[in-house]
């Protein structure tokens, strides 16, 4: 794992405030940032905002606002929230931002030169919420899947983009590179989307009827559609074409989206991409809805969480914790406060905040609150064995986060965690403190212990930052970052005797119900 790495979320519409939705994909960059991250690889995460077309201006007006005064606004929200919950990006883009428009106005002038761009009268059914043409095929009784409303007949002359000269190209790329999209079912069904003849694309909007765009470069009486605009972000935030960070991260570019936006990031975007002669991305990475009483959690529907609320009710990192232990990345999860009090309780009080605990506070009554010496691995066969299970617990747990799995990184995270719990409970260390011939196995085991802990704390921190540093903290180890990248936690037994602890805290108390 050596070369750079490249990290996006989807840019957000700036038409409503941030829910939990927005919240999941977005943590989930940046869990894998900071799992890149101490890898000790060069990492790049990207996320932003979406700020152009029709119905950011209807919001704007529906708050009676001004659209730049409304979309920076909202746009700020955004920028705001991610720190507070501990998703530290490199860059945030908004699509208002100058240096994004002239690069859209650029590439569009490049693909118009080179003739996949042309000029057509047409007829068609349009829905404003996704702001797009449907073919007949696409509705259900005749209305949007999506908004549920019956979209608007409407004919006007408007810039084609051929899709349809890509088709065959587009196939084989899905097949040739089965990392393209996944899960593969995302995969799957952009390839059965694609066994239909693939409909040019339109992307001009008159300004007759829209002018809140970025004006074609060779048509000042059109906006480009948004969705064209907005895809280019992925790449007018690192620079293209000329800059350093284009050229060290595109080529190992990954994308994260829910399965909402699967079409414009499956088929438009490889396919803008390869008519502009631009290296096509390396993977899209595509997660399901959480849904609140069965339905997709949208702010059109109106049945939001807000993520904020969340974190003063329960604590940042349990909310961060549930998020990638309740999904199957690529599935649907149900949202609800009862799952979330239920892993407080029983995962994180009961099996993480309990071992801590008991471990610190041992060390403390039996140790004098210092680490012990290096037990050697002939002294007792337990030593090898937690020797051997925590080095196959990080081998797991890396393995399952490259592949976003990260609800099975974390099964393997508590699998050591219950091992260690029982083994405390059979070894019993407060027996062995009773005899005095003991003392070098209870060192031992003890060592044993808090090594884990350390390598417990270490894989921890992309997913609970705020915790990881707490554990590494009263292990007495808050300035030794270097036992915590990931080829120190692949080694065991970097924990430095005679380090000094400190008390034994409480990491997450229970909720009472
Ligand atoms: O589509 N469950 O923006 P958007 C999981 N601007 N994730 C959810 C979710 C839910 N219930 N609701 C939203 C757009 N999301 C475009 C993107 S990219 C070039 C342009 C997350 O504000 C999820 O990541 O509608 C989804 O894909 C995204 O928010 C849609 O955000
Ligand atoms: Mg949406």
């Amino acid at each position: 794992m050596n070369d750079a790495f490249y990290i996006t979320t989807p840019i957000y519409y700036v038409n409503a405030k941030p829910h939990l939705g927005h919240a999941y994909t977005t943590i989930i960059a940046d869990i894998i940032s900071r799992f890149y991250k101490i890898n000790e690889r060069e990492t790049f995460f990207l996320t932003g905002t979406d700020e152009h077309g029709d119905k950011i201006v209807k919001a704007a007006e529906k708050e009676g606002l001004e659209v730049k005064e409304y979309v920076d606004n909202i746009s700020g929200i955004y920028k705001k929230l991610w720190p507070q919950l501990n998703i530290g990006y490199d860059r945030f883009i908004r699509t208002t931002d100058s240096g994004h428009i002239k690069i859209v106005r650029d590439i569009l002038e490049k693909i118009y030169n080179k003739g996949d761009i042309y000029f057509n009268e047409y007829k068609g059914k349009y829905c404003f919420g996704c702001e797009r043409f449907y073919t007949e095929k696409e509705l259900v009784n005749g209305k949007c899947p999506d908004h549920e409303i019956e979209p608007t007949t409407i004919k006007e002359a408007n810039y084609f983009f051929k899709m349809s000269a890509y088709q065959d190209w587009l196939i084989d790329h899905i097949k040739k590179n089965p990392n393209f999209i996944t899960p593969s079912r995302y995969a799957n069904e952009v390839l059965s989307f694609l066994k239909e003849p693939l409909e040019d694309l339109c992307i001009s909007r008159p300004k007759a009827r829209l002018t809140w765009g970025i004006t074609l470069p060779f048509d000042e009486n059109y906006v480009t559609y948004v969705w064209f605009d907005a895809l280019l972000n992925y790449i007018t935030s690192i620079g293209y074409p000329e800059g350093e960070l284009f050229k060290k991260f595109w080529k190992n570019s990954n994308h994260i989206i829910a399965k909402d936006i699967l079409k414009p990031h499956g088929i438009y975007w490889p396919i803008m991409l390869k008519a502009a002669d631009i290296p096509i991305y390396q993977s899209l990475n595509v997660h399901g809805y959480w849904n609140v009483d069965k339905s997709k959690m949208s702010k059109t529907i109106g049945n939001i969480i807000d993520p904020l609320a969340l974190k003063e009710k329960y604590g940042l990192d349990a909310i961060r914790y549930f998020l990638a232990k309740e999904m199957v990345f690529g599935l649907d999860s149900s949202f609800s406060e009862e799952a979330i009090i239920k892993r407080i309780n029983s995962d994180l009080a009961n099996d993480l905040g309990n071992l801590f605990s008991r471990v610190v506070s041992m060390a403390h009554k039996y140790l004098d609150g210092v680490v012990p010496g290096r037990p050697s691995e002939e002294l007792i066969k337990e030593i090898a064995e937690m020797k051997e299970i925590a080095g196959f617990t990080v081998s797991e747990y890396e393995k399952h986060m490259i592949n976003f799995s990260f609800n099975k990184a974390l099964d393997a995270v508590w699998k050591l965690i219950s091992n260690l719990n029982k083994q405390i409970n059979d070894y019993a260390p407060w027996e062995l403190a009773k005899d005095k011939s003991k003392k070098d196995m209870l060192e031992a085991l003890m060592y044993g212990f808090l090594e884990s802990l350390r390598i417990i704390a270490g894989i921890l921190y992309p997913i609970m930052p705020d915790t990881s540093l707490i554990m590494r903290k009263h292990l007495g180890l808050a300035d030794r970052e270097n036992l915590f990248n990931s080829d120190s936690l692949k080694i065991w037994g970097k924990l430095p005797p005679q380090t000094k602890l400190m008390p034994a805290v409480t990491l997450f108390p229970r909720i009472k119900i």
